[in-house]
């Protein structure tokens, strides 16, 4: 394994309680926010979602709750998915919620399946892009729509948690900076060999993105 692919997979894990909580106090406001901007680019609104390393399930839920879709969340780590699990029972989400651990370069789906997948801030640790990309084709139905990336929503929401951030750790925002760097490097080329209907690269005040149409 080469260094690189070994810092990822390193970083992968992210731990679950401290995660939480900065989830809670610090990013809850970006998902209604970044939610609505996928439900608004993506035009899908009902069928089924398959949230990426959904960590607790901020995204999926705030997903589930401005659309009728049915939401998987899906991710490597047991103890973000019994998090997910208990924030979907507690926000009654859980009759159109679905639980899966898993890892991205295997996805146990059917293929042709899925209406929308949608991932925030877990691509950077996944360790072969062009598996985990070809897995979430391979899943989408025809027509379905991806949406991956990172990012804060806004200008002022992300300078906001920036600042906040960085308050609580001075090298919060290059740790994750130079996490990003590769993969918006490698992606170009992924997208040309997977070769779907279309996509586009999404690079502003939003984040980063790869909005995908299989
Ligand atoms: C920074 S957290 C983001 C969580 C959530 N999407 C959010 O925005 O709140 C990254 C998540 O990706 C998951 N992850 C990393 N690599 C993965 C892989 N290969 N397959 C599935 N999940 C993965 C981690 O376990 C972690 O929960």
């Amino acid at each position: 394994m080469d260094r690189d692919v070994e810092i990822r997979k390193n970083r992968g894990a992210t731990n679950p309680q401290r995660f939480d909580t900065i989830v809670r106090e610090v990013f809850a406001p970006i998902y209604p926010v970044i939610s609505q901007q996928i439900i608004a680019k993506t035009g899908v609104r009902s069928g089924k979602c398959l949230d990426v390393g959904c960590g607790t399930g901020a995204l999926g839920r705030s997903i589930a709750k401005h659309s009728d879709l049915h939401v998987t969340y899906f991710d490597q780590s047991v103890e973000m998915m019994q998090l997910a699990m208990d924030y979907a029972k507690e926000e009654n989400l859980i009759r159109r919620s679905d639980f899966l651990v898993g890892d991205i370069h295997d996805l146990k789906l059917q293929d042709n399946s899925i209406d929308l997948v949608i991932s925030r801030g877990s691509s950077p640790f996944w360790v072969d892009w062009s598996r985990a990309y070809s897995e979430i084709l391979r899943v989408l139905k025809i027509g379905g729509k991806a949406y991956i990336g990172g990012g804060f929503g806004t200008a002022q929401l992300r300078d906001e948690i920036v600042a906040t951030m960085h308050a609580r750790n001075p090298e919060w925002r290059k740790s994750f900076q130079e996490k990003l760097k590769p993969e918006r490097e490698a992606l170009p080329s992924i997208m040309q060999r997977l070769n779907p209907s279309a996509f586009e690269i999404i690079d502003d005040d939003s984040g980063f993105w790869i909005h995908i149409i299989k």
